[in-house]
C-alpha cells in the first residue's frame, strides 16, 4: 500500500522509517515533510485539506497518517472521511480532547476518570476564588492550543492570580487563553502512555518517559521534549491495569456515547501520585520525541497497526513489540528554545562500528536540504539519536555513541536521558 504522512517532524520521520521496514508498504509521501524525509519518499507541498484529498485520490494512496495535532483539530480527518478516504487520526470532534483543555477536563469529570481538582472559567473572580482554596504551587492552563506553552506552574497565590489575569485578558495567549483551567498541583512522576484506538478497540504501547526540561536533572525552561525512552520500568502491571480500567475504557466508551468515537492515538499524560495514575492531559497524536522510540520497538508490520486502526479493525490485529529498550536523545540548535538559530550544516561521521550502525539511527526533524544537497539544521529540535538495546543502559550508551558522530554548529543535548530509570 502507498501511504501519505502529514507532518514534518522527527515523529513523522520515525513513522516513515517503521513503514519502510514493512514489505506491504510501497511509496511514502510526506506533506510537507522535511529536508531528510525526501530520502524515504516524496515531499509534497500541499497544505489545504481538500487539495490533499485530491492528491490522495489522484495517486491512489491507500492510507493517510496524521502526525501533529494542528490538522487534526483543524478537521483534516473529517474532510478525508467525507470523501471516503482511509485516514488514521481523530475527527475534529474527537480531537477536542487536546484542542480544548476545558472540554477534556469536563469530559474526564463526566466519566469519572481521575484528574486534578479544577475549575474552568472565563471569569477572573471565579479563578481568584478557586486559587484561594488551593495550596501553592498552583497550575493555570490556557484552554486552547498554545504550542505546548499554555501551562503555568505558579509558585505562589499571587503568581497564579497574575497568570490567570494575563491569560484572561488575552495578553498571554490571545484567544486560546480567554478561558482557563485552574487546577491543583500533582506531585509525582510523569509518564506518557499511548493507546492506538480504532473507535472501540485499542492497543496499548510500551509506556514512555519524556524529558521536558532543557537541562540535565530536569532544570531550565520547558521545551517540546529533549529526549525519551521506552519502555519505562516506572510502570508496573498494577498501574497498567488501573489505566485500562479507569482511564482508557471509560474514555473510549464515553467518546463513543457522546458521538465522537476516538480513532487514532490517545496520548495519556499521566502523573503517578503514590501509585495512583492521575490524568494530566490528553493529546490526540503521538508524542514527539516519544514516537521516535516507540516506532523502532514495533515488531509487527507498521501498516497493520495504522491501517487496522484507521479501518476499525484492531480486534483482528495482533500487535507485537520487541522485547528491547529504546532511548532517544534530542540534539537541538544553538538558541533553542529561546529563538531561531542560523542554519548550520549537519555532518554525520561514517559509522564503521557494526554494533552501532545496527542498533542506532537518526530521526531527522528540524532540517532542510540546501541547494548544495547538504543537510542543514534549521529547526529548534534538529534530530533525535535513537539507540536500541537489551537494557536501558545499553540503549542509552548507543544513543550517546551516535550523538558523538553528529556535528553541527551550536548543537546541544541533555546528557542524562533515561536517568530516572537507571
Ligand atoms: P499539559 O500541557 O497539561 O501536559 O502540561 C504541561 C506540563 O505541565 C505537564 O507535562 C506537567 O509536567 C505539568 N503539569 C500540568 N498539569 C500539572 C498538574 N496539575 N500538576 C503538576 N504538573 C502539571
Ligand atoms: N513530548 C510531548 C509532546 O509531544 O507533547
Amino acid at each position: 500500500m502507498d501511504v501519505l504522512i502529514i507532518g514534518s517532524g522527527g515523529r513523522e520521520y520515525s513513522i516513515a522509517l517503521a513503514l519502510t521496514r514493512d514489505e506491504n508498504v510501497g511509496k511514502i509521501y510526506f506533506a510537507p515533510g522535511n529536508g531528510a524525509t525526501d530520502a524515504l519518499g516524496e515531499n509534497v507541498a500541499i497544505s489545504d485539506y481538500s487539495e490533499l484529498a485530491d492528491f490522495v485520490v489522484s495517486k491512489g494512496i491507500d492510507l493517510t497518517i496524521v502526525g501533529p495535532e494542528g490538522p487534526l483539530v483543524g478537521g483534516v480527518v473529517d474532510v478525508f472521511e467525507a470523501r471516503g478516504l482511509t485516514i488514521f487520526g481523530p475527527t475534529a470532534g474527537a480531537a477536542q480532547l487536546e484542542g480544548s483543555k476545558i472540554f477534556m477536563k469536563n469530559f474526564l469529570a463526566r466519566h469519572n476518570v481521575p484528574t486534578a481538582k479544577y475549575v474552568e472559567t472565563d471569569s477572573l473572580e471565579v479563578a481568584y476564588k478557586f486559587i484561594n482554596t488551593l495550596d501553592a504551587p498552583i497550575v493555570v492552563k490556557a484552554d486552547g492550543l498554545c504550542g505546548g506553552k499554555g501551562v503555568i506552574i505558579a509558585q505562589s497565590h499571587d503568581e497564579a492570580k497574575k497568570a490567570a489575569a494575563e491569560m484572561l485578558s488575552g495578553n498571554a495567549f490571545g484567544e486560546a487563553g480567554t478561558s482557563i483551567v485552574v487546577e491543583e498541583f500533582l506531585d509525582g512522576y510523569e509518564l506518557s502512555v499511548f493507546a492506538v484506538c480504532d473507535g472501540k478497540d485499542y492497543v496499548v504501547l510500551p509506556a514512555a518517559q519524556d524529558h521536558k526540561k532543557l537541562l540535565n536533572n530536569d532544570e531550565g525552561p520547558n521545551t517540546g521534549g529533549m529526549g525519551a525512552y521506552a519502555p519505562t520500568p516506572l510502570v508496573n502491571d498494577a498501574i497498567y491495569a488501573k489505566l485500562d480500567k479507569r482511564v482508557i475504557k471509560p474514555t473510549l466508551k464515553g467518546m463513543q456515547e457522546e458521538g465522537n468515537p476516538f480513532k487514532g492515538v490517545l496520548f495519556i499524560g499521566v502523573m503517578v501520585v503514590k501509585g495512583e495514575p492521575i490524568i494530566l492531559e490528553y493529546n490526540v497524536r503521538f508524542g514527539d520525541p516519544e514516537c521516535e522510540e516507540l516506532m523502532p520497538l514495533l515488531k509487527s508490520p507498521a501498516s497493520e497497526l495504522f491501517y487496522k486502526a484507521a479501518t476499525g479493525d484492531l480486534k483482528n490485529a495482533t500487535i507485537e513489540f520487541h522485547n528491547k529498550y529504546a532511548v532517544g536523545v534530542v540534539m537541538a540548535s544553538k538558541d533553542y528554545p529561546y529563538k531561531n538559530s542560523a542554519p548550520a550544516e549537519i555532518i554525520v561521521d561514517t559509522i564503521y562500528h557494526e554494533e552501532l550502525s545496527q542498533n542506532a539511527h537518526i530521526a531527522y526533524a528540524g532540517v532542510t536540504r540546501g541547494e548544495d544537497g547538504k543537510l542543514y539544521a534549521t529547526g529548534g529540535r534538529v534530530l533525535v539519536c535513537v539507540g536500541i538495546g537489551e537494557s536501558i543502559k545499553e540503549a542509552q550508551q548507543r544513543a550517546y555513541m551516535l550523538v558523538g558522530q553528529v556535528h553541527f554548529a551550536g548543537k546541544h543535548c541533555r546528557t542524562d536521558i533515561a536517568y530516572q530509570a537507571l
